[in-house]
C-alpha cells in the first residue's frame, strides 16, 4: 500500500537522513505523544473521512471525501448519501445540508468514525483547496491504486503556486519543509492559509 504513496515514503526517509538519529528519534517520540493526544490522530488511518473537517462550517454544498480499506457508507444526519468510488477505496459524495448542525459519519468494516459540522455563515468558513480543481490535478490511478501524480509533493504544489519566496515565507527552507501536508490540508481548511492545524500545533511536530 504505502508503495503507492511514494511521496510520503520518499519525504520521511529524505527528512530522517536530513537531520540524523537524534532528530528523528524526536518525531518519532513527538509522532506517538502528540498525535495521540493532541492532533485528529487519523493521518494515516485506513478508514477516515479527509473533508470536511470536524467542527467545520460549510457555507455551501461540497464533495466530501473519504478512504476505507475495503468498504464503507456514509451518513448525513443518519441517511445513507449515495458515494462514488474512484478508485477502490476513496469515496466521493455530495453533502448539501440546510442550515443548522449536521453529524456526518463514515461506517467501514469493524468501526464508525463520526464528525459534526455546521452549514451557514462563518468568520472562519471551511475552504476548498484549490478551489476547482479535479482530485487528478494532483492524484493518478495506478494498478486501481489511488496515489500521486508527482513522485515530489513539491512539483505537484509549485504546478499552481510560485515558492520562489518560500524560504522568506515560511522561515525554513524548502528541504526542511517537504511534506507540505503535515501543515497544510491538501483538501481544504477552515485555518487561515489552509493550515491543517493551528500554527502552534503544526510547529510542534518538530519543535517540542
Ligand atoms: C492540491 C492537490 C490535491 C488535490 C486536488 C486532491 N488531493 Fe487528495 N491528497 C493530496 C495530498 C497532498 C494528500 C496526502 C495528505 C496527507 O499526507 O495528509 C492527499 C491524500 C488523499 C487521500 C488519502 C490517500 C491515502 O491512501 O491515505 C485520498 C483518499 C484523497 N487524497 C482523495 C482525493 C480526492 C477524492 C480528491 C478530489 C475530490 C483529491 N484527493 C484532491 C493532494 C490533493
Ligand atoms: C490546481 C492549482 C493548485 C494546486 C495544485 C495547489 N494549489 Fe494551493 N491554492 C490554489 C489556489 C487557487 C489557492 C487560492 C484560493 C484559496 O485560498 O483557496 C490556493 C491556496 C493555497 C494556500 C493558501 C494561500 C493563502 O495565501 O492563503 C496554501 C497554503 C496552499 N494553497 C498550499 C498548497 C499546497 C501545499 C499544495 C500542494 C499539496 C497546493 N497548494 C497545490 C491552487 C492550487
Ligand atoms: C511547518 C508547517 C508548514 C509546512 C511543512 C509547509 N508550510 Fe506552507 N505555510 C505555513 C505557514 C505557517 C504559512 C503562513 C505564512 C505567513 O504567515 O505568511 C504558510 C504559507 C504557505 C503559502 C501561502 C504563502 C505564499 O508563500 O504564497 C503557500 C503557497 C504554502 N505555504 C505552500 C507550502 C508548500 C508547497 C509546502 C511544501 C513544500 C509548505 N507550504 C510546507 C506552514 C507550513
Ligand atoms: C518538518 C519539521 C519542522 C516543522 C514542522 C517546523 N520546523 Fe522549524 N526547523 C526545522 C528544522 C530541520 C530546522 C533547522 C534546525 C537546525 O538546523 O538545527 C528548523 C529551524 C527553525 C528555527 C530556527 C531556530 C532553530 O531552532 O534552529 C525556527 C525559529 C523555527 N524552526 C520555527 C518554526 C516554526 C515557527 C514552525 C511552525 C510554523 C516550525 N519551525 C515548524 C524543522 C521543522
Amino acid at each position: 500500500m504505502r508503495d503507492h504513496l511514494k511521496p510520503t515514503v520518499q519525504r520521511t526517509a529524505a527528512r530522517r537522513d536530513r537531520k540524523g538519529a537524534a532528530f528523528y528519534k524526536t518525531k518519532l517520540f513527538l509522532t506517538g505523544a502528540l498525535y495521540a493526544s493532541l492532533l485528529p490522530a487519523q493521518e494515516q488511518a485506513p478508514n477516515r473521512i479527509l473533508r470536511p473537517t470536524n467542527g467545520a462550517v460549510l457555507t455551501g454544498k461540497i464533495e466530501g471525501i473519504a478512504k476505507v480499506a475495503n468498504s464503507g457508507s456514509v451518513f448525513l444526519d443518519g441517511a445513507l448519501l449515495a458515494t462514488k468510488e474512484k478508485a477502490p477505496g476513496v469515496l466521493t459524495f455530495l453533502i448539501e445540508a440546510p442550515s443548522g448542525p449536521h453529524s456526518l459519519e463514515l461506517k467501514y468494516e469493524g468501526g464508525a468514525e463520526k464528525l459534526t459540522f455546521t452549514s451557514g455563515k462563518s468568520e472562519t468558513p471551511f475552504r476548498l483547496h484549490p478551489p476547482a480543481a479535479a482530485c487528478e490535478t494532483c492524484h493518478t490511478v495506478r494498478d486501481s491504486i489511488w496515489g500521486f501524480k508527482n513522485e515530489v509533493l513539491e512539483t505537484t504544489c509549485s504546478g499552481c503556486h510560485n515558492l520562489k519566496d518560500f524560504a522568506t515565507r515560511h522561515q525554513h527552507n524548502r528541504e526542511q519543509l517537504a511534506d507540505c501536508a503535515m501543515c497544510h490540508n491538501p483538501h481544504g481548511s477552515s485555518e487561515a492559509f489552509h493550515m491543517k492545524y493551528p500554527r502552534k500545533i503544526a510547529c510542534k511536530q518538530c519543535h517540542g
